[in-house]
């Protein structure tokens, strides 16, 4: 594609990954991704954002083609997906310095053989003169990994964020125009990469927002030329308070474990919860994830295999845990054949889920009128806890 225009002296390049269904070798990207680049060109000099996956640096010097001089490459982020093309782009320009923290600067090093005399390390405010315009850095860290930075085009307002404020979001619109595309993209992206960071997060936007922002372009998905959008967003995603909410995430082997978080969902929306139900066995993990940015409850559900959890749940559980999310209850429920510890596997598997543990029902083969009515008063306790902590109306 062809560089577009998004403010008098920056043009977005970069490549649109289309067909790209897996991040990580972990995270689904059901709608692709995009490795966003940007072009400043300042009277005297002329800075490249980002570049883009190694897969796709072809396309990046294709762009490239016509632009005889760069002096600045700036590597936001030491991951393969943005800094991975430095390698190719400094053949090209010998004079070429790239500015990086310095802990990205030593990641460069080591993960993709970049010279160290070719990175030059800015601290945190630090600032470099185009000519006419100002580029000043900003230490984010953990966005995603600890050596992340942003970039502030002083004159017009540009705000450059790399993954930060990202989406993985194939498009060929410019802007976030297709508003509640964008929102669950970027929510996903937010819940996969950024939710266990959530503490640093809101420092770093607090410490963004002591400058007047204008756009905000990060390196996945559509630049944010209406800034509120994306920050409203991710203010409400990293409060503390999460909302009236229960994921319910199960795996069923016979069908007993299913008809108890059936029984359970019913019982949870009549008493006015909003409830999502989640098939380990063939959900999407990212939707999962995007759930679990809001959920004030978490309930797993799981048949016992050779007395424990069944093994896709410990890894769903385990995937949670990783995330942290807000969540403060939690419950288990489930089937068994003859002997089961899986509640307390299960319960042990959510360490970093600060969450008050409401409790388990298991039944032994099919369940009974007895399970029945320890889910419904399940629910009665789940509904409780929500209005207690203020979370119904
Ligand atoms: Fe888009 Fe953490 O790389």
């Amino acid at each position: 594609m062809d560089a577009r225009t998004i403010s008098k002296s920056v043009t977005k390049i970069g490549a649109i990954d289309w067909d790209r269904r897996l991040f990580d070798s972990l995270i689904p990207l059901p709608d692709g991704t995009s490795y966003n680049a940007y072009l400043i060109s300042g009277s005297e000099k002329t800075v490249l954002v980002d570049t883009v996956d190694p897969t796709m640096a072809d396309t990046l010097m294709q762009q490239l083609a016509t632009v005889p001089k760069v002096d600045y490459v700036i590597a936001h982020h030491a991951e393969q997906d943005h800094s991975g093309s430095i390698p190719r782009v400094l053949e090209k320009y010998p004079g070429a310095m790239v500015i990086a923290s310095t802990k990205c600067k030593g990641m460069l090093v080591d993960h993709l053989a970049v010279p160290e005399g070719r990175i030059r390390a800015v601290a945190d405010g630090e600032t470099i003169s185009l000519g006419n315009l100002t580029l000043e850095f900003v230490h984010t860290p953990w966005v995603h990994w600890p050596e992340t930075m942003c970039t502030y085009l002083r004159e017009e307002k540009a705000l450059f964020t790399c993954d930060f404020f990202g989406s993985h979001l194939a498009t060929t619109d410019l802007h976030a125009i297709d508003r509640p595309r964008v929102y669950e993209s970027a929510k996903r992206y937010y819940a996969e990469i950024m939710m266990p960071f959530r503490g640093i997060i809101r420092t770093n936007i607090e410490k963004l927002l002591k400058r007047d922002i204008g756009l905000i372009a990060p390196s996945h998905g559509p630049v944010y030329d209406d800034p509120s959008f994306i920050m409203n967003a991710y203010k409400d995603w990293i409060s503390d308070t999460p909302k009236n909410e229960v994921v319910v995430a199960y795996i069923s082997m016979h069908g007993s474990t299913r008809k108890m978080v059936e029984r359970l969902m019913a019982a949870l929306v009549a008493r006015g919860v909003t409830a999502y139900q989640f098939d380990l066995a063939v959900t999407d993990l990212g939707k999962l994830a995007i759930t679990l940015v809001d959920a004030a409850t978490i309930v797993i559900g799981t048949p016992t295999v050779h007395v424990g959890p069944h093994p896709t749940v410990l890894y769903a559980t385990q995937l949670a845990n990783a995330l942290r999310p807000k969540t403060r209850f939690a419950a288990v429920i489930g089937s068994y054949g003859w002997a089961t510890k899986a509640v307390e596997q299960t319960a042990a598997m959510i360490p970093n889920i600060k969450a008050e543990v409401l409790g388990a029902v298991m039944a032994r083969g099919l369940p009974t009128a007895k399970e029945y009515a320890e889910l419904e008063k399940l629910a009665d306790t789940i509904a409780a806890k929500h209005r207690s902590a203020g979370l119904m109306g």
